[in-house]
């Protein structure tokens, strides 16, 4: 495992790091012995939030890493009405500091390494948080020691401008920022990537696999073809060869469709990339892909040649 530095934290974190969204209150030995799996691999971030799994992710993590202090665990508060695009927002100074002291309960530690705002879906929300006291709740939880570092991350299904991270990262006012890249959707590349370096803010991957699921996402070919086939279908690639072909993925062999989009993220100067697993299998699995060279540059340049132009993240 190789150990990237997480922008001016100067925390020292793994840079595969494991997204703990699903899975702990499914099968709760299961996700213990993943999380267990993800230690043994050498991971130090995880990346969980209150709304997981109604809690329970936050719950579990706390029962997983009894006597595992040096792990990094990075929580989010959400101040919408729900995880929609379309949510309201509901943010309050009040809300977050008591869901702040209620994630400290759960992962029964005294202190938060990293609290983000989570799914920060547009400008003028983002303006809201900043003056509404819900960032002078977090500085102050800071301030308090109840927080080692602070951020926010943008919306999953957010558009390809990254608009919200590209207005927040040079206030200065965050840390670390969560985003989404992927073979995918390239765009954070160039938008977000070079002002996390200009700023010193840890830059924190997302959603590597597109937000897999069994019909869609970077997991496999058949998943992999279903994303592009709904690009198509929405105009964002073309009806044409070599989009329309059963090979189109074809070159990125030898790897899975999985460790070659684990593979792009982590050829990138980000700080850490955080995959969703439920299975210790799967995790070991995942975490081949930090075996460098991670994609050689033809690969790299191929996926840019074919999907640099899409904006939009379709799931
Ligand atoms: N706005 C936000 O802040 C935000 C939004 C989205 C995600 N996130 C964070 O980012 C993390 C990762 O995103 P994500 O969970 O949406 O998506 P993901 O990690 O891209 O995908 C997870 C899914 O992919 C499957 N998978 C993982 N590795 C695989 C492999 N090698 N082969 C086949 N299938 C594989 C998993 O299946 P199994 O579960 O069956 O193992 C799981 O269903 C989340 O856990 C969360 O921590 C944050």
């Amino acid at each position: 495992m190789h150990y990237r530095r997480l922008g001016r934290t100067d925390l020292q974190v793994s840079e595969l790091g494991y997204g703990a969204a699903r899975g702990a209150a499914e099968n709760l030995a299961q996700f213990i012995a993943t999380v267990h799996a993800a230690i043994e691999g050498g991971i130090n971030f995880i990346d969980t939030a209150e709304g997981y799994d109604g809690g329970e992710s936050e719950r579990v993590l706390g029962e997983a890493l009894r006597g595992h202090h040096d792990i990094l665990v990075e929580t989010k508060h959400c101040p919408y009405d729900s995880y929609a695009p379309t949510a309201a927002y509901v943010g309050s100074p009040d809300k977050l500091t008591a869901a702040a002291e209620q994630s400290l309960r759960r992962l029964q530690r005294d202190r938060l390494d990293i609290l983000l705002g989570h799914g920060i879906r547009t400008v003028e929300t983002l303006d809201r948080f900043m003056s509404d006291g819900c960032y002078d709740a977090m500085v102050k939880l800071r301030d308090q020691g109840k927080v080692r570092f602070i951020g926010i991350s943008e919306l999953s299904e957010g558009d390809g401008t990254h608009e919200v991270l590209q207005r927040a990262v040079p206030t200065g006012a965050f840390d670390v920022v969560m985003l989404t890249l992927n073979f995918l959707l390239q765009t954070a590349a160039d938008s977000v990537l070079p002002l996390c370096l200009k700023h010193d803010v840890g830059a924190i991957v997302m959603m590597p696999l597109n937000q897999a699921s069994k019909v869609s996402g970077l997991v496999s070919v058949p998943a992999a073809l279903e994303c592009v086939r709904r690009h198509i279908a929405q105009g964002n690639l073309p009806e044409e060869p070599p989009c329309t072909e059963p090979g189109l993925l074809d070159f990125l062999q030898p790897y899975s469709i999985p460790e070659a989009a684990l593979r792009y993220v982590l050829s990138h100067e980000v700080s850490a990339c955080c995959v969703g697993a439920r299975s210790p299998e799967r995790m070991r699995e995942n975490l081949r892909a930090t075996e460098q060279p991670y994609l050689d540059a033809a690969k790299r340049q191929r996926l840019h040649d074919l999907f640099g132009g899409i904006s939009k993240q379709i799931l």
